[in-house]
């Protein structure tokens, strides 16, 4: 399979001319070296994916990429990222597939580097789909506590939970809701995201297109969508909490002049942190735009540019709320009906040679007919608004015999001291690619028919029934393989 096929073929990317002589242009007195800029949207973007904490080291993911024959890239000022070269298609890789890493942009994944996470906080993604950002906060939390993640796309709440599901994330309930009215009742967070919907300007590198097709006057009609979800996280935010507003778009009409409205309209109530993002080559915040002089604070936002890191563009304000200010009542909670002494787990536990106390680890309940879902112990999202979801939905009981889900297999695999079958290079392809292949004679020997979890080089894969017939079927889900290729 060809991992190398162009996404953005060099083609499309504009020339300098054709920037200069685009909306771009509007841009011209706020980019310190316009020519850098210029010659920078004119070129591919790298690749860049992190190592999934719960899973795998930076350095040991990088020895996979070089054993791959690839030439990963540490990205300084992200310690766990890594770039590769633009053509890069990270969803093909095995590794990938099974959730020891995620591609993310670098630039996107700065903002929750700066929200001062620590386990124990509880955490509200307003606008979180496709998910990176809800990842990234939910390892910061290590995996533990609450984090609501809402989008207001259903398809796209779906997106997110396959990635949360392939990366092995326990705490967080997603919602579908216009985050513009999240529920009072929903209570306040310690912390909030708001990664708006934008004009997404600084993407060009990835969506060339944009070029033609965008018009800047869009910006003014997200700027009263864009104040009503601000306005909202302000509200949901506990004194002394942050809120982080972040954009991947160039326009100050909304970004610095969303923030300057919301800093006015709470008159005292928020003030703008300053930001430092080590690693990074920033700029201030704009205070002149269009005739309109914004309050001399607004400096203290960051505008990352594209030339300046070779990244794409974006913008990051960092806004606290008054610790004086009074604290509404904890939110009712949602109640969960248990599981944990359900009978499916206990033939877990049997088949897989698991300890007796594995599940006391884990909050368990059945959300869906089709089976068990699994949290962190301590997840204690609130009873409004309603969930999606909660959690990763790990043991499938409607069907004869149960079994695991790949989430489920990839979670306890590594535990589990029974019925583990490791796979060579070949048998991890056909795998992935969802194949019936032949075991050899010594995982024949060494393993009865039935249920078995696949694994290679010691990283757990998924499941497999090794049939009495003498054939390996995989049971990898054809929405995570697709696209996995052999690779390494
Ligand atoms: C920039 S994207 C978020 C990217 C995401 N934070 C990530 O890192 O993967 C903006 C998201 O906002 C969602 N959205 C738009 N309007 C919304 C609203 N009123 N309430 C909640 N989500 C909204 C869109 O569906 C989209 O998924």
């Amino acid at each position: 399979m060809n991992q190398r096929t162009a996404r953005v073929s060099a083609a499309s990317l504009p020339t300098p001319d054709q920037i200069a002589d685009s909306w771009l242009a509007r841009y011209r007195d706020l980019v310190d070296d316009w020519d850098a800029f210029a010659e920078a949207l004119g070129r591919p973007l790298p690749v860049a994916l992190w190592a999934n904490p719960a899973r795998i080291s930076v350095e040991a993911l990088t020895e996979l990429l070089v054993e791959q024959g690839l030439s990963p890239q540490p990205i300084q000022g992200l310690p766990n990222a890594l770039n590769l070269p633009p053509d890069f298609r990270a969803g093909q890789q095995w590794w990938y597939c099974v959730g020891l890493a995620h591609a993310q942009e670098a630039v996107s994944q700065l903002p929750v580097t700066l929200m001062d996470l620590e386990p124990g906080q509880r955490v509200l993604d307003m606008c979180a789909a496709p998910g990176g950002k809800t990842a990234q906060i939910a390892f910061a939390l290590d995996n533990r506590g609450t984090v609501v993640a809402n989008d207001i796309s259903y398809g796209r709440i779906k997106a997110l939970q396959g990635n949360l599901d392939r990366l092995g994330v326990l705490n967080v309930t997603t919602t579908q809701s216009d985050a513009s009215n999240w529920p009072t009742a929903g209570g306040q967070f310690d912390r909030i995201l708001l990664d708006a919907p934008c004009s997404s300007e600084g993407t060009i590198r990835r969506n060339p297109s944009l070029l033609q097709r965008h018009d800047p006057a869009g910006s003014e009609r997200l700027g009263p969508r864009q104040r009503a979800l601000l306005r909202k996280a302000v509200q949901r935010c506990r004194p002394g909490g942050l809120i982080l507003y972040s954009t991947c778009t160039f326009a100050p009409e909304e970004n610095e002049l969303v923030v300057a409205d919301i800093l006015a309209e709470f008159d005292g109530k928020i003030r703008l942190r300053t930001i430092d993002i080590p690693g990074f080559d920033t700029a201030l915040g704009v205070t002149e735009w269009l005739g309109r002089t914004l309050p001399p604070e607004l400096a203290r936002c960051r505008r990352l540019w594209p030339h300046r890191n070779d990244t794409g563009g974006f913008f990051i304000a960092l806004l606290e709320k008054d610790a004086n200010l009074p604290a509404e009542p904890e939110p009712e909670l949602a109640t969960l009906a248990e599981s944990e002494h359900d009978e499916w787990l206990d033939g877990l536990l049997s088949k897989y040679g698991l300890p007796d106390d594995y599940w006391s680890r884990y909050r368990i309940n059945r959300q869906t007919k089709r089976g068990l879902h699994l949290m962190a112990a301590d997840h204690a999202p609130p009873a409004v608004p309603p969930a999606e979801g909660r959690g990763i939905f790990f043991h499938r009981t409607n069907v004869r015999p149960p079994k695991p889900t790949t989430s489920g297999a990839l979670l306890i695999g590594p535990d589990v001291t029974r019925f583990r079958l490791e796979l060579s290079r070949e048998q991890r392809d056909a795998y992935l690619r969802r194949e019936t292949f032949a075991p050899t004679p010594e995982q024949l020997a060494a393993n009865p028919p039935g249920q078995v979890i696949a694994s290679y080089r010691g990283h757990v894969l998924g499941i497999a029934i090794l049939h009495r017939s003498g054939v390996i079927e995989s049971q990898f889900p054809s929405r995570w393989s697709g696209r996995a290729s052999g690779t390494d």
